[in-house]
């Protein structure tokens, strides 16, 4: 991958949905290349207002993010269309076309790099091809290749979801809530795929969870939310399991602390 690549910086970032209702307030947040930020806080609070500001599925009503230095808030065209390239994007549902097979999944996530008439024919290079292998290989599901996806569990609907992401050869990840929903063997085989990505190719990954016990496991840092506005920041190091009892208790609701626990990491 190349060097320092990665890097997100929101700057005063607000977000009003079109019916009033304040998605996102002021949020101040840089993240630098290689960190594996999650993102906590109760339902409503503005996780996946955040994720999907940062590679524009919506637009924000104030404030700019830049993603290495290029402004997405502003960007137009093919400026914006290589932004979002560098910013792949991993779902809760998966968002795969469940009737095709897992091949043309993982390679649907390479018609950014074709011009759409080639992309239709499913004109795709042999370097294409082999790098959708290459991927597959990496979530372990190389095996599963001519499979429909329909028919894969839903922990291997997610890798599939991995490898597609990998095809855009991002330097971004941004997942929201990807392993909710999936039991805890499964759940721990998708945080380690996404931990390696993270170690291994230095790719910084943006996750939204409702589970602690997650992101105390695999975070190298935990920012929290609360009715849209950033109320937590701190490095893994500096995190205490007690913090989060405050920002919960309030809502009175304690289940998000244990959620995870069972979920080694390796
Ligand atoms: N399309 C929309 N139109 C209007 N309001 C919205 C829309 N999407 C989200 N909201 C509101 O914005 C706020 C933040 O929602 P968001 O979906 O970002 O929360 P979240 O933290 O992801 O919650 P969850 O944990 O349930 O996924 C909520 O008050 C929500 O009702
Ligand atoms: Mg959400």
């Amino acid at each position: 991958m190349t060097e320092n690549k990665g890097n997100i910086e929101i700057k005063n970032v607000s977000k009003v949905y079109p019916n009033g209702t304040i998605g996102l307030k002021d949020i101040n947040l840089d993240i630098k290349q290689g960190e594996f930020v999650m993102i906590v806080g109760l339902s409503g609070s503005g996780k996946s207002t955040l994720l999907r500001a940062i590679n524009r599925l919506h637009d924000v009503t104030e404030g700019e993010i830049l993603i290495d230095g290029q402004n997405i808030t502003k960007a137009t065209g093919d400026k914006l269309h290589k932004i979002r390239r560098s910013t792949a994007m991993i779902f809760q549902n998966y968002n795969l076309v469940k009737t095709s097979s897992v091949y043309r999944n993982v390679m649907s996530g390479r018609v950014g790099y074709y011009p759409a008439w080639k992309a239709a024919l499913g004109l795709f290079t042999k370097e294409d091809q082999e790098m959708v292998k290459t991927n597959l290989s990496r979530v372990n599901l190389l095996d599963k290749y001519y499979v429909k996806a329909r028919d894969l569990s839903g922990g291997q609907q997610q890798r599939v979801g991995i490898a597609r992401a990998l095809m855009q050869e991002p330097s971004v990840i941004l997942a929201d809530e990807p392993v909710s929903g999936l039991d805890p063997k499964t759940t721990k085989q998708v945080m380690n795929d996404l931990k390696k990505l993270n170690e291994e190719d230095g790719m910084t990954i943006v996750l939204n969870v409702h589970s602690i016990g997650l992101a105390l496991k695999y975070s190298s840092r935990i920012v929290g939310l609360k009715d849209g506005r950033i109320i937590y920041d701190k490095p893994i190091e500096e995190v205490d399991k007690r913090d989060f009892k405050e920002i919960y208790r309030e809502a009175g609701d304690d289940s998000h602390l244990d959620a995870g626990d069972d979920v080694e990491a390796d």
